[in-house]
């Protein structure tokens, strides 16, 4: 910059730092260019220290006018600084800005396991049928589990059920961790008063390992209580369910006799599938796979939980929640459900913003 120290040149002087400062195009430039006008050894600080060489007589004259010229550029400076700022600002919001209207990345970390997507199917296709959720605890009581289901101490069931037994409670009662979601049963007809509708979901306990079973399983039990349910409702009931469930319309449905203590009659209820070239398929094709327990609440069931048998009757059943998954989404190995395995959940997972997919008018 060339020092202009004369006051004639005061004029071309001040036009050229203006201008400077006007083509000063971002902040850091800016700056510069205040150091070389007002910082310590800039122009104008150095005019103005030079004062006292200036013949006394045009020293007043002099002071002002490089007063004057300070004044213009520290103003000429702020008004630059402040367009500048704004125009940084505007700049930086219109990178950062983002488009609220592009649809979400359907793919975002974290996946529903199957056994939770099952049970929300489950709960959604009976909840279309008019029933609610019931809970119960994972500890029962050796009553809730065995004694009130018609399965006295002794009774052979016992032993299938290979049961993990729980030093007793506080009340002396003898405990374990429920081998069957059939406890919420006796639970919710001790507690509430018919007419009941009923599916209980949730984890179940058994002492068991291999391809088919894991010591943790899940289970879902249904109960429909009142003065006129009979064995013909429990059919149309698990039909509806399971061509709901597997979206198969004509999904054929078989009801063998078999037993279990807390109904009577007891039936096991086979879908029909075909296991041709090794390839088990459901569907209407001649061949049955068995898919879950069920019957009419035993009369002595209902009168043990408080229910008036010779007023009151329904049905029951319960399947294992593992068993539909895997048959539905096509996962071979029951164990690799609790590996806790990542690749295997991004794999077989659902997306969190996926619908629970299917209501009963689907199928229909
Ligand atoms: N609780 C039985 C089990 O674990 C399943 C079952 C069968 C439940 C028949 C029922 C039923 O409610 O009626 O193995």
């Amino acid at each position: 910059m060339t020092d202009l120290t004369a006051n004639d040149d005061l004029e071309a002087l001040r036009t050229q730092l203006l201008e400077r400062v006007a083509q000063a195009t971002d902040e850091s430039a800016l700056e510069q260019v205040r150091v070389e006008t007002l910082g310590k050894k800039g122009v104008i600080t150095l005019r103005m220290a030079s004062l006292g060489q200036v013949a006394p007589e045009l020293r007043r004259e002099v002071g002002q006018a490089n007063n004057a010229l300070k004044n213009a550029i520290s103003e000429a400076i702020a008004l630059r600084q402040t367009a500048l700022a704004g125009a940084a600002r505007t700049a930086k919001l219109a990178a950062e800005r983002v488009d609220v209207t592009l649809p979400a990345a359907p793919e975002a970390e974290g996946h529903v396991h199957p056994i939770s997507q099952t049970i929300e199917e489950i709960t959604q296709i009976f909840a279309e049928m008019g029933f609610t959720v019931a809970e119960g605890p994972e500890i029962e009581s050796d009553f809730n589990n065995f004694a009130a289901l018609n399965i006295p101490p002794e009774h052979p069931a016992r032993q299938m059920h290979d049961t993990f037994y729980l030093p007793p409670g506080a009340d002396g009662a003898a405990r374990v961790l429920r081998t069957h979601t059939s406890p919420v049963q006796v639970r919710t007809m001790l507690n509430s008063k018919p007419p009941i509708r009923i599916i209980a979901p949730g984890r179940t306990y058994r002492s068991d390992y291999d391809m088919t079973h894991t010591p943790m399983f899940h289970q879902v039990e249904g109960l429909v209580i009142d003065e006129s349910t009979h064995m013909g409702h429990l059919r149309g009931c698990l039909t509806e369910f399971l061509r709901a469930f597997f979206q198969i319309d004509d999904l054929p449905l078989r009801f063998r006799p078999s037993f279990f203590p807390f109904t009577e009659p007891s039936a096991e209820v086979d879908i029909g599938c075909s296991r041709k070239g090794g390839q088990l398929k459901l569907g209407n094709h001649g061949d049955w796979l068995e898919i879950l327990g069920c019957g009419m609440v035993h009369p002595k069931v209902l009168d043990m939980c408080g229910i008036d048998s010779t007023r009151y009757q329904g049905f029951a059943f319960g399947m294992g929640i593992e068993r539909i998954a895997m048959l539905k989404y096509g996962i071979p190995d029951l164990r690799t459900f609790f590996d806790a395995d990542l690749r295997w959940l991004r794999h077989h997972g659902f997306s969190f913003l996926d619908q629970p997919s299917l209501g009963l008018g689907l199928t229909r």
